[in-house]
C-alpha cells in the first residue's frame, strides 16, 4: 500500500517535469514514505533521514516525511529533524507535488539570498474523497503486474494496531472507477492486478448494497474480472471476520482470481485473539481455511502472526504453534509485538519481555519454514503457470515469476518471455524459492 501511494506521488511529480532518480545523494527533492505498523519502522525511516540531513549539498535540497509516520506525529517530526521541510499525512498524497515545488522555490530564493523566511509545510488534515486520489500510474514502466488501491482506512480497532489512527476510517472507491483505472491498465499490457485496502473483503461495506446476496467486493471481483486483458486478479489483506460464503465460492466461477490468499491469523489463543480484538474463534479459522480449501483445493494460504502479544503465556503461544501446524502455511509473517501509541495493548501492563518474544518469534520462523518447504517440494517435477516479471534479483542473468499461488519461480530463459504467462516446469526448491525450466511448447 506504502509503495502504491509512493508510486502516486512519483507518478505527480513527473508530471511536473520531475525526474525519479536512483541515488538520493543527486536528487533536489527527497522525500520518504513512512510506515507506522511496527517501531522499528520508524525508527529506520528518522534515522535515515537523520543521515540524509548530514550530506552537505553545494545546492537547496527539500526534504519531507510522507505517510504513516507523518500523519500520526505531525508538527513535532519538525522539532526532532531541523532539516525538513514537508510532513504530509496519509489523506494528502495529492498536494505533495504543490507543496515540492513551493519549497523548491523557496529555497532557491533563500539560497539566492533573496527571501528568508524559511517555508515548512505540515498537512496531515482528513479529506473527504481522498481514497480516490490513489489513481495514477508510472507511465514509464513497462509492469506486467500492478497494485490498484481500491479503500482507504480501517474501522476494526484491533488494539495492537496503529493504522485506524494513520489512516482514518474505512473510505472505499466505486466499483466503476476502480475498473476504470484497471482497464487503463490493461491497456499499457498490464496482465495481473492485486486489489488493495486494510481489509479489501469489507470493501464498500458502508456505501454500497449488496446485490443478489453478494457483497460490494465480491461485485468489485466480478467486474475487475470483466477487463480484457487482465489474466490475474489478486487481493491483500482480508480479514477472517466478513470473509463470507459469497467470496469463498467467488474463487469457483472467477478463473482470473489466482490461487492464493493472504489471511492474517494475529494468534491461534482464543483469549488472545479476544485480547486483540480479533471477533473471531481459533476454531472459526480453521473452519474458514477448511472452506476456502474445499471449494478451492490447490489454494495457497498465507498469514501474518503476532508474537508476546501482552499476556501471551507459554500456554497460548503453544496453541498459536498447534494451529499454525494444522493449518500448514504456505508462508507466514513472523511479528513481536510492537507497542504503538494510543493502542489500548501498549497501555496493558502485562507487557511480554523481549527475550521471550524473540525465542517464539525464532521457534515459530522454524516452523513456518518447515510447512513452506513441505508446500514447495510439491510442485517439483510439475509444471506451473507463472506470469514472467522481468529478471530475477538475485541473479540477472535468470528471469523470474510467480505462480497463481505466488511462488517465486526463477527460471533460464529468453527476454521474449517477460510479460507473459509461460509453464515453468519445477526441479527443485529452497522453501520459498521454485527453480525450473521452460516447458515444452511454450
Ligand atoms: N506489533 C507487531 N506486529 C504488528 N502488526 C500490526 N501491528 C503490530 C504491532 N503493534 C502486524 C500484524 C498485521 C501486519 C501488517 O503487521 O500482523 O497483520
Amino acid at each position: 500500500m506504502n509503495e502504491r501511494d509512493s508510486e502516486q506521488v512519483a507518478q505527480m511529480l513527473a508530471e511536473r517535469g520531475h525526474t525519479l532518480i536512483t541515488h538520493e545523494d543527486d536528487a533536489d527533492v527527497v522525500l520518504l514514505n513512512t510506515c507506522s505498523v511496527r517501531d522499528l519502522a520508524e525508527q529506520k525511516a528518522l534515522g535515515k533521514m537523520g543521515m540524509l540531513g548530514r550530506l552537505s549539498h553545494s545546492r537547496p535540497v527539500v526534504y519531507g516525511f510522507l505517510g504513516c509516520m507523518a500523519q500520526s506525529r505531525g508538527a513535532s517530526l519538525l522539532k526532532d529533524v531541523p532539516h525538513l521541510d514537508l510532513v504530509v499525512g496519509t489523506q494528502k498524497f495529492h498536494r505533495v507535488a504543490d507543496y515540492v515545488d513551493q519549497a523548491l522555490a523557496k529555497k532557491r530564493l533563500e539560497a539566492a539570498r533573496l527571501d528568508d523566511v524559511r517555508f515548512t509545510v505540515v498537512d496531515t488534515e482528513e479529506e473527504s474523497g481522498s481514497q480516490g486520489t490513489i489513481m495514477d500510474h508510472l507511465t514509464d514502466r513497462h509492469q506486467v503486474s500492478a497494485f490498484v488501491s481500491i479503500m482507504q482506512g480501517c474501522n476494526m480497532h484491533c488494539t495492537f494496531c496503529i493504522v485506524p489512527y494513520t489512516r482514518g476510517h474505512e473510505r472505499s472507491r466505486s466499483i466503476p472507477e476502480v475498473v476504470d483505472e484497471v482497464r487503463r491498465l490493461a491497456e499499457r499490457g498490464v496482465k495481473e492486478v492485486t486489489l488493495l485496502g486494510q481489509i479489501v473483503n469489507l470493501y464498500g461495506r458502508h456505501e454500497f448494497e449488496k446485490v443478489d446476496g453478494k457483497s460490494p467486493f465480491v461485485q468489485l471481483l466480478e467486474a475487475v474480472h470483466e477487463v480484457p486483458g487482465i489474466e490475474r486478479i489478486r487481493f491483500t489483506s482480508p480479514h477472517p471476520i466478513g470473509f463470507r460464503k459469497d467470496l469463498v465460492e467467488s474463487f469457483s466461477y472467477l478463473s482470473k482470481l489466482v490461487e492464493h490468499i493472504h489471511l492474517p491469523l494475529q494468534s491461534g489463543s482464543n483469549r488472545i485473539l479476544k485480547a486483540m480484538h480479533r471477533t473471531y474463534s481459533a476454531e472459526k479459522f480453521v473452519t474458514l481455511v477448511d472452506q476456502i480449501r474445499s471449494v478451492t483445493p490447490r489454494i495457497a494460504i498465507t498469514t501474518d502472526i503476532i508474537v508476546g502479544f501482552p499476556g501471551e503465556t507459554e500456554d497460548d503461544y503453544w496453541q498459536t504453534r498447534s494451529l499454525v501446524d494444522r493449518v500448514g502455511f504456505d508462508n507466514a509473517f513472523v511479528f513481536k509485538y510492537s507497542k504503538r501509541r494510543d493502542t489500548p495493548a501498549a497501555e496493558m501492563d502485562n507487557q511480554v519481555p523481549e527475550p521471550i518474544k524473540e525465542e517464539r518469534n525464532h521457534d515459530l520462523l522454524a516452523l513456518v519454514n518447515e510447512w513452506a518447504k513441505r508446500r514447495s517440494d510439491k510442485f517439483i517435477g510439475q509444471a506451473v503457470e507463472i506470469l514472467c516479471e522481468g529478471p530475477s534479483k538475485t541473479n540477472a542473468a535468470r528471469l523470474m515469476g510467480r505462480s497463481r499461488g505466488n511462488k517465486i519461480v526463477v527460471f533460464e530463459g529468453d527476454e521474449k518471455y517477460i510479460g507473459r504467462l509461460v509453464d515453468i516446469r519445477i526441479s527443485r526448491s529452497t522453501g520459498f524459492t521454485l527453480f525450473g525450466e521452460v516447458a515444452a511448447g511454450n
